[in-house]
């Protein structure tokens, strides 16, 4: 296995209040991880200090075995430079799309690439058009975000992310705030990826598509990874009280229909 990304003890407080208490993580390359979790037990923390939108209080990240900041004798320092570096090889999506409002779905993906990675005007529209074609939106590359539907932006985000052309791409409840019937759509946009080969980090209440796209199912409690396996091993026969707890409350979770071959 490649490894891409390790976290070791990695802490994070706001104040008083410590929301991430160690977590240890390794992520082969093309691995594809679901975090669940109550609301509240650190999810999107996690993923903000894994492309550094928020600085860990102590512990440490490597990208392919690389530490990210230097090891001072009052902790890990970190430069500006070095973390918009990181930032652009590490893709995100969250749940509102934040999509620029006065720019058409082309120039929101092309942004990025122009912007941080200085592209030729040329690259950026390659890089743009391709993207776009890939979430199935390349007839919507003129239109602006009001004129998509709810899931089409989400899409055009998952585009402008890639047009990045990011080592790992991390979800955070990217369908929650979609009407119930655009979250498909993306949830097979993300699903491609995931068969492409691409390093996911995802949270997500779509336990359904957490068994099907997941190679690992993590459960997060209270700043702390409580168990940890295969999806059957977490989703259906979980070990943990608080795992079956939170399980039981998000009952739309059905086991895939057995194959019969
Ligand atoms: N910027 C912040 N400042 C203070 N508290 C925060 C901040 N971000 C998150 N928290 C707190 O950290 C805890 C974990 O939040 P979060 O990571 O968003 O959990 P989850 O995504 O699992 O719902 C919550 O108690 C939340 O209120
Ligand atoms: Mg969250």
């Amino acid at each position: 296995m490649t490894e891409i990304l390790r976290l070791r003890n990695l802490h994070k407080s706001f104040g008083p209040l410590e929301v991430l208490k160690g977590i240890d993580l390794a992520v082969a390359q093309g691995e594809v991880i679901v975090l669940i979790g109550a609301s509240g037990s650190g999810k999107s923390t996690l993923l903000r200090c894994i492309n550094f939108m928020e600085i860990p209080t102590s512990g440490r990240v490597f990208l392919h075995g690389t530490p990210v900041g230097r090891q001072t004798s009052s902790g890990v320092s970190y430069v500006e430079r070095e973390l918009t570096q990181i930032r652009a090889r590490i893709g995100m999506v969250f749940q509102h799309f934040n999509l620029f409002p006065h720019m058409t779905a082309l120039q929101n993906v092309m942004e990025g690439p122009r912007t941080v990675l200085k592209c030729s005007p040329d690259e950026c529209r390659n890089r743009a058009d391709n993207q776009l074609r890939k979430v199935g939106l390349e007839w919507k590359a003129d239109a602006y975000p009001s004129q998509l539907s709810g899931g089409q932006q989400q899409r055009v985000a998952i585009a402008r992310a890639l047009a990045m052309e990011p080592e790992i791409m991390l979800f955070d409840e990217v369908t929650s705030a979609l009407d119930p019937e655009l979250v498909g759509e993306v949830l097979i946009t993300m699903k491609e990826l995931a068969d492409e080969g691409m390093t996911m980090l995802i949270v997500t209440h779509e336990l359904g598509f957490a068994y099907s796209v997941a190679d690992r199912v993590l459960f997060l409690a209270d700043g702390n990874v409580l168990e940890q396996g295969s999806p059957p091993e977490v989703l259906t026969y979980p070990k943990e009280e608080a795992t079956k707890n939170f399980l039981r409350g998000h009952s739309s979770f059905r086991l895939p229909e057995p194959q019969l071959d």
